[in-house]
């Protein structure tokens, strides 16, 4: 793979996101109906300058930063992760998870990536608490986040509106002392360790 990889997880890996990454490859995965079913974004159809001029939106945040996930094997382009909303005083951040290609879904890559972001998180940015919002029918995404260790928090009703009707969003989270106690059991222990505590 000729991508720097900044991540690497067992079934996945995390490299920088080009502009080129979301002009070819991220703006497939959010015209995707079934991609998108659950998610906020991918309510009006985007083009690739719309999806250049996203690009330059978030790179100029410096509250937010994105990476493409990766197939460990091929080096494909299969998703988008990333940590927003970051908060210094709070010490917070949501996390965010899109797999564009269907055929990666069911595999726990989203787990192996939740698990990587999480650390880094709290390991590099010294974060307090890591949470993120889903869809309460995202069966999928749900399981993986309580498969992690993610504590719900609360429901918000009726938080989003598409595909003719509400949804309502459940907020979860996982706090510092909560994946301290957690990480060690997790499959990316040994790389996390490797990567994000190379003296430990
Ligand atoms: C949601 C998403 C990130 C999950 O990643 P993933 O790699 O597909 O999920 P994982 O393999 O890590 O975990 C899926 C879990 O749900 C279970 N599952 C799989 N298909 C399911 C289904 N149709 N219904 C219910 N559970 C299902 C799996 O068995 C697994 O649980 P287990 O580990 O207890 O067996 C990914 O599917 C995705 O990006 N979907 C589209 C965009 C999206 O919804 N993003 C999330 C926004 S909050």
């Amino acid at each position: 793979m000729s991508e720097a990889v900044f991540l690497k997880g067992v079934l996945a890996v995390l490299s920088p996101m080009s502009r080129e990454d979301y002009q070819v490859h991220y703006q497939r995965w959010i015209n995707d109906r079934e991609v998108v079913r659950y998610l906020v974004r991918g309510t009006q159809p985007m083009s690739v300058e719309s999806m250049g001029r996203l690009y330059d939106a978030m790179e100029a945040n410096p509250g937010e930063f994105e990476l493409c996930v990766r197939d460990a094997k091929s080096g494909a382009p299969i998703g988008i992760t990333g940590l927003h909303s970051i908060q210094a005083a709070a010490r917070s951040a949501e996390f965010r998870v899109l797999l564009g290609e269907k055929d990666f879904w069911g595999r726990g890559i989203g787990r192996e990536v939740l698990q990587l972001m999480v650390a880094y998180g709290m390991e590099m940015l010294n974060l307090n608490k890591v949470w993120l919002g889903v869809s309460t029918e995202n069966q999928r995404a749900l399981r993986s986040y309580l498969n992690c260790g993610f504590v719900e928090e609360g429901t918000l009703r009726q938080e989003v509106f598409r595909n003719g009707r509400y949804y309502d969003v459940r907020r979860m989270s996982m706090l510092r002392d909560e994946y301290l106690q957690r990480v060690e059991q997790w499959p990316t222990f040994t790389s996390i360790q490797t990567q994000l505590r190379p003296s430990a």
